[in-house]
């Protein structure tokens, strides 16, 4: 499943500029521009003083995770994303010693790779919010481990992985997403979102993509990833200023021309990952044929038009879906894509919007109506759809 053997040997070998930089095409990044002047990082002290008191988690040694992972074995690797590679493991769920494979406790171990400030600073932030939050729609952080210059995050084993896989994984493991699991997936990821913004939690969540939603063994969505949550804005401002970070294709245009952070960039980020369940198409994608690389403004047309937004669903879900579902959530994405983070809805509304869509009855009209509405895609590429939908896109940015 992994890939991680050679990025192994590299986190084992001296750093190598530019090395492996084909697994971190569509990882968060400083998408700062040399229009932006990006504030030097502070000074960060590197030690477990700095990590808030958490009774939830557990401080792990490495050599039990290590024991836990079978030495980090390449099989035992789930993923890999900008931070390092995932692994599988098992612990006992009283002590928390590792155990034998296939007993106890299932974890996924993410061991940071990455040498300085950032990851570093990615990872006690990723402890700081995950160790004090819960909620159904996150992924639960269980400990972490700070030994010497090793960095490393447990969480709970999410047994069907990310939803990026699903969406864009061909193989026999990663069947495609049903129409129903697919909103099913919103409405909890969208949850996830709703409770971060909500009064008692107040955070911003900053990198919401498929990658960061994960399913559990029943489909249940959960986000992950907290690297680069930042606290809502305080004292009434309408936003924070930070430096631009976050993933091409998901991060919302004014925040990356202005570096002002709202909870309404989070909602952009939704409408993305909305709009790439329905296509199954990725946010960038260069495989695709020109004028086809960047999914909003390939699908956009269409989305504006009753007569033509099946031409840009897609064609794995259809017969799936009624007419009124398709329209509901599509024009649920075209809001939350809107140009003025003013006009988006907000988290709760989003979550109302997929409840009600949820309730809408799927009858037997729709095969029908499904099909009449598809002889061509939005740019008559249909033949291109299957061949081009399995590589990882290059990054672009969404503003000019
Ligand atoms: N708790 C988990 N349970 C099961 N699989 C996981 C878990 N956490 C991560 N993974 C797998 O590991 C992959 C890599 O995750 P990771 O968060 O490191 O990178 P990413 O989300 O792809 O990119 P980025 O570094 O930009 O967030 C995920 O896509 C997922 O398939
Ligand atoms: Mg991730």
């Amino acid at each position: 499943m992994g890939s991680c053997f050679s990025a192994r040997i590299k986190a084992e070998s001296p750093p190598h500029a530019g090395a492996n930089s084909r697994n971190v095409s569509n990882h968060r990044r400083d998408l700062s521009s040399s229009r932006l002047s990006s504030p030097s990082l502070p000074q960060t002290p590197r030690s477990e003083s700095e990590i808030l008191e958490s009774p939830n988690l557990k401080s792990f040694g490495f050599n039990d995770l290590k024991t836990a992972t079978r030495n980090f074995r390449p099989d035992s690797v789930l993923g890999e994303g900008g931070f390092g590679c995932v692994f599988k493991g098992w612990i006992d769920e009283h002590t928390f010693k590792a155990a034998r494979p296939g007993t106890g406790l299932v974890i996924a171990v993410k061991r940071l790779n990455q040498e300085g400030l950032q990851g570093h600073k990615e990872w006690l932030t990723e402890i700081n919010y995950l160790g004090q939050l819960r909620h159904p729609n996150l992924v639960k952080l269980v400990g972490y481990c700070l030994e010497d210059e090793h960095r490393l995050l447990v969480y709970e084993f999410m047994r069907r992985g990310s939803l990026e896989n699903h969406l864009f994984r061909r193989s026999s493991y990663f069947q495609p997403l049903s129409w129903n699991l697919r909103m099913k997936v919103a409405l909890g990821a969208a949850k996830g979102l709703a409770y971060l913004h909500s009064p008692e939690a107040k955070v911003i969540y900053r990198d919401f993509k498929s990658s960061n939603i994960l399913l559990d063994s029943n489909y249940k969505a959960k986000l992950s990833d907290f690297g680069l949550a930042k606290d809502g804005p305080m004292d009434g401002k309408s936003h924070v200023s930070t430096r631009v970070m976050g993933t091409y294709g998901y991060a919302a245009p004014e925040y990356i021309a202005t570096g002002h952070l709202t909870t309404k960039s989070d909602v952009y980020s939704f409408g993305v990952v909305l709009l790439e369940m329905l296509t199954g198409r990725r946010v960038i994608d260069k495989t695709r044929p020109p004028g086809e690389h960047n999914l909003i403004e390939w699908a956009k047309p269409c989305l504006a038009s009753k007569r033509r937004i099946f031409q840009v669903m897609d064609v794995r879900i259809e017969g799936q879906y009624s007419l009124g579902g398709a329209l509901r959530a599509t024009t649920l994405a075209v809001k939350c894509l809107a140009i003025e983070p003013k006009y988006r809805p907000n988290m709760d509304e989003v979550v109302k919007a997929l409840v009600q869509l949820q309730d809408l009855d799927s009858g037997s009209v729709k095969n029908e109506v499904v099909r009449k509405h598809r002889n061509k895609t939005c740019s008559q590429d249909a033949p291109s759809r299957k061949a081009a939908s399995y590589a990882r896109p290059s990054p672009s940015p969404m503003v000019a």
